[in-house]
């Protein structure tokens, strides 16, 4: 698979298989992603696994708090602007339609939409799960860095045949992602990422989110 291929083909997967994913795949493809860039060499990130029954208690500690705070609770950062403008708000907005359209949940249907954001929680049925974090007093340069990991594994996980999902959906469970996986207090636990074999048959994985076409973002001068 060239970069190219893996680019493309990656998209964020919502459904997964129940099919293990080997330790030691995982240990190679962390390992390559670390040779991502960072400024000044300082390689920012750390990674927790969490697969077997750390993730399955994980995900049973977070069913348990639902009731009580069915959209998570207050993550460390903002993930979103408080403010978000347009075009970003509209993006935003377009992406939830589309994906709960190829699910057939409806615009009034705020149970399953809840029941559907939900299933962050789950990992979406993948076996393992990623959480991303990095120093709190990092800077806005690191976080890039850490983005840039998470990507070059993403893209790996294409070539390995893996699909994943970022999830910063996650950090609205800091505390008990903290907890479970060992995280000390000096870490801010920026992002999840479920990983596994998609299930390419379910519906939700058969949209494409919209990207902007290349006038919208990029600007050439002296060609
Ligand atoms: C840092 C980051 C965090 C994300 N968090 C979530 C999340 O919590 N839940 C989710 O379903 N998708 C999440 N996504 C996936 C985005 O919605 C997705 O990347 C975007 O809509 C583009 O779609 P694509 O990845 O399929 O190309 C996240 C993506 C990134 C890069």
């Amino acid at each position: 698979m060239n970069v190219t291929d893996a680019i493309l083909s990656r998209h964020s997967v919502r459904a997964f298989l129940d099919k293990p994913v080997p330790k030691k795949l995982l240990e190679t493809m962390l390992e390559t992603a670390s040779r991502a860039p960072t400024g000044g060499n300082l390689q920012p990130w750390h990674v927790y696994v969490a697969g077997g029954e750390v993730r399955d208690r994980l995900v049973r500690r977070v069913a348990e708090q639902l009731p009580l705070n069915p959209l998570g609770k207050q993550a460390e950062y903002h993930v979103y602007p408080p403010k978000l403008q347009d075009p970003y708000r509209k993006r935003r907005f377009k992406l939830g339609e589309d994906m709960y359209a190829a699910i057939g949940i409806s615009r009034e249907d705020r149970e399953g939409r809840l029941r559907q954001f939900a299933r962050n929680w789950e990992f979406f049925g993948a076996p393992v799960g990623l959480f991303f974090t990095l120093g709190r007093d990092m800077q806005q340069g690191q976080w890039a860095d850490v983005g840039m990991f998470m990507q070059s594994f993403m893209l790996l996980a294409r070539e390995a045949g893996l699909d994943t999902c970022a999830q910063e959906s996650w950090a609205s469970w800091h505390e008990l992602v903290r907890e479970e996986m060992g995280i000390p207090d000096d870490q801010i636990l920026f992002c999840g990422m479920a990983v596994g074999y998609a299930d390419s048959e379910h519906p939700i994985n058969k949209f494409t989110a919209d990207r902007e076409p290349l006038e919208g973002f990029a600007t050439f001068k002296g060609f």
